[in-house]
């Protein structure tokens, strides 16, 4: 049975950075983009027309708060992941990236300190840096198959100058989806040294197999009140461009502070046309987005037996949400540099270079799974082609 996600789509001339920029950022030649996390599909049908019907009024002023768009943030929300919020817990912003970074430069002074949890979204480590915060990791422990959380590391480095963690849940690059009780042992820790806990869950909505995401400022009445989360519609229905992100606070003094900060560095302001598609995407794209995860899904288990089968010394680091796939390629035996060149010139395929997400991820690719299955055979056909000659 075909897919409404089969359908290709070129993306080509179309001011796409993966599609477009691809060539350029990796100094290469008609590479297959499998990198940057966004998807090759069409957002859904009522979320495009919901847009042709602002797009098509031409007037594109100033934006008012509208509380249609709050209930099908809360209503999302409830829906979802059982969770209950209410409009005054929401604040708009403009991509989850500058929140994080406002966070930072609010929260604490130069010179505390900010954990983070590689292998991780590279722009963790910038966030921080940039305001010359200092950056302490806490690296996830490997075991050759899964990923976990070093909390007797994260004891050990945590001390009066830490102010905040910043969580990726569900994690990218490595697939985990949190467990309920994975996330109470970090909240233990994290109460016991009065933390700030930053949740980047720009990834929430795409969990597989029956798992369940868990919004980390759920888990106790600690936790909401002193958890900020960072949600956005735009990894879940393709939306990126359109930046239009928001944060969750329940407490109210750090959720007035944040709403001084924004108003204070005139960042208070949202994107119309994507508040538009974000009340549509939350209002009518569940379908969509179920047929999405399985399909996601699909994928995944297609790339794992292919890989088994043709290039068996590529391991698959098993998701259990995201799009994005680990590849533990150890056993090729190159540095990342070698195999960012092998894959360059050889393969002809773009993959997110592992060591971009810390040195933990050195012998890793992360793959972009959000494209047709035709797609991802294009892509898997091109590396196997570079790894016959190579092993
Ligand atoms: C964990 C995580 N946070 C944030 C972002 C980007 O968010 P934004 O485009 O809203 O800044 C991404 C994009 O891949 C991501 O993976």
């Amino acid at each position: 049975m075909t897919s409404r996600f089969d359908q290709k789509v070129n993306r080509r001339g179309t001011n796409s950075m993966k599609w477009d920029g691809v060539d350029q950022l990796y100094n290469g030649e008609n590479l297959w983009p499998m990198w940057v996390a966004d998807m090759d599909f069409p957002a859904p049908s009522e979320v495009i027309e919901a847009v042709q019907q602002e797009v098509s009024r031409g007037i594109y002023g100033y934006p008012v708060r509208s509380s249609s768009v709050d209930k099908a943030v809360q209503s999302w929300l409830k829906r979802r992941f059982d969770w209950d919020v209410e409009p005054k817990h929401l604040v708009y912003t403009s991509g989850v990236v500058p929140t994080l970074s406002q966070i930072i430069k609010l929260f604490t002074e130069p010179g505390e300190k900010v954990i983070i949890q590689p292998p991780v979204y590279y722009p963790f480590f910038k966030v921080v840096t940039n305001h010359d915060r200092k950056l302490v990791e806490n690296p996830l422990v490997y075991d050759g198959d899964r990923y976990k959380m070093d909390l007797e590391h994260l004891k050990s480095v945590i001390d009066k100058q830490t102010k905040i963690l910043i969580l990726c849940s569900p994690h990218n690059p490595v697939g985990r989806v949190w467990t309920e009780q994975e996330l109470h042992e970090l909240a233990q820790i994290c109460i016991e040294h009065d933390l700030l806990i930053v949740s980047d869950e720009i990834h929430c909505d795409i969990v597989f197999n029956g798992l369940k995401h868990l919004p980390t400022a759920s888990i106790s009445e600690e936790m909401r009140n002193r958890t900020i989360t960072c949600m956005a519609p735009s990894k879940t229905f393709n939306l990126a461009g359109l930046q239009t992100s928001y944060a969750v606070i329940f407490n109210s003094t750090l959720r007035r502070e944040f709403q001084k900060h924004l108003s204070q560095e005139f960042m208070n302001m949202f994107n119309s046309v994507g508040t538009v598609a974000m009340e549509a995407a939350y209002n009518e794209g569940e379908k969509w987005l179920d047929e999405l995860i399985s399909y996601v899904e699909d994928n995944v288990r297609f790339v794992q037996s292919f890989i088994e089968e043709h290039m068996p010394k590529i391991k698959v680091v098993h998701p259990e949400g995201t799009y994005l796939l680990w590849l533990d390629c150890t056993d090729l035996g190159m540095t990342s540099s070698e195999r960012k060149q092998w894959l360059t010139e050889q393969a002809k395929v773009a993959l997110s270079n592992g060591i971009v997400f810390g040195k933990e991820g050195e012998p890793f690719e992360r793959m972009n799974l959000a494209c047709s299955r035709e797609t991802v055979l294009e892509g898997l056909n091109r590396l196997k082609k570079a790894y016959d000659v190579l092993t």
